[in-house]
């Protein structure tokens, strides 16, 4: 593996390492806030703990940063390194400005997250949700990032794109949660991050695809001269002839 291969697994690695093991903890506390809400109804909290509730929130956030984490460092390594090389000189001259807004755009991103845990009040938690949303959606949008429209019901990015913008949501609607009587908020959240769920199982799945089918760097050049995607042959250089 060359070094650019070796970045090339750094999100896919934060993602398994980190952010899947946290997922199943979030999960599981989700699953303890529900069921010790509807004891309480009758039968009394029974084993579970108070902090179930508390303790999904604190570490729902953290998946939440994780989650929009990774997809900045995927983003930052398909366009400074892997379609316009940083370490070539690619991202000077011509697409030096692009480069710097990029960047920004970047800091912007992380800004709001951090902004969006700090704010109280309904409007600022809707502008750091759009302005974060805005963030992955955009440089998601830059030239070099592979969609997969075609086949948008498999694309990775798609389904990274979407998990990214529930788990903002789900942080910029935490006050509503707790505010509601009616629980109309907390049962919203709990089926559309069923949703989420369902979704992160699929970036497993679509990831791991992308991965298998990602050459490493030194054979993307004979792959790309000798294969047809479409048709799924390659053409088999001749052997030489018997002497
Ligand atoms: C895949 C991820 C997630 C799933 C499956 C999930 C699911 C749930 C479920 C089932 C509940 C219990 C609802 C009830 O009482 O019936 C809940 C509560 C809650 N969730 Fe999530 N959630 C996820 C991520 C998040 C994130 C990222 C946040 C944002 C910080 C969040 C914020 C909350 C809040 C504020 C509550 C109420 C907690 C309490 O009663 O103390 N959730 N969630
Ligand atoms: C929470 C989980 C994940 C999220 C939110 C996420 C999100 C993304 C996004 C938005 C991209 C850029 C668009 C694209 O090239 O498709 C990307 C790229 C990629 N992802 Fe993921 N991903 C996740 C997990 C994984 C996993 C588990 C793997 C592999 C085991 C993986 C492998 C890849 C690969 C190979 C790329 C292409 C380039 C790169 O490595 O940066 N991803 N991901």
């Amino acid at each position: 593996m060359n070094p650019v291969d070796w970045l090339m697994i750094v999100h896919p690695t934060l993602s398994v390492a980190l952010i899947f093991p946290l997922l199943g903890i979030v999960v599981r506390y989700a699953w303890q806030t529900r069921q010790r809400r509807l004891r309480q109804g009758g039968g009394g909290p029974g084993s579970i703990p108070a902090t179930a509730g508390p303790d999904h929130v604190r570490l729902g956030r953290w998946l939440a940063y994780g989650v929009v984490g990774v997809t900045l460092v995927a983003y930052g390594f398909i366009l400074f390194v892997w379609k316009f090389n940083v370490l070539d000189g690619q991202l000077w001259g011509d697409r030096g400005g692009i480069f710097a807004l990029q960047l920004a755009l970047m800091g912007v991103t992380v800004g709001s997250m951090a902004l969006l845990t700090r704010s109280r009040s309904r409007l600022w938690r809707i502008v750091f949700a759009a302005l974060a949303s805005l963030g992955v959606l955009v440089l998601g949008g830059q030239e070099g990032v592979y969609h997969r429209s075609e086949e948008w019901y498999i694309s990775h990015y798609y389904y990274g794109v979407a998990v990214a913008i529930l788990m903002i949501g789900s942080i910029a609607i935490t006050p509503e949660i707790y505010r509601d009587r009616t629980h109309r908020w907390r049962i919203a959240h709990s089926l559309i991050n069923a949703l989420a769920l369902l979704l992160f199982i699929g970036q497993g799945l679509t990831g791991s695809r992308d991965l298998l089918e990602i050459s490493l760097s030194w054979q993307t050049p004979v792959i790309n001269a000798q294969c047809d995607w479409a048709n799924k042959t390659c053409t088999v250089p001749e052997a030489p002839p018997n002497p």
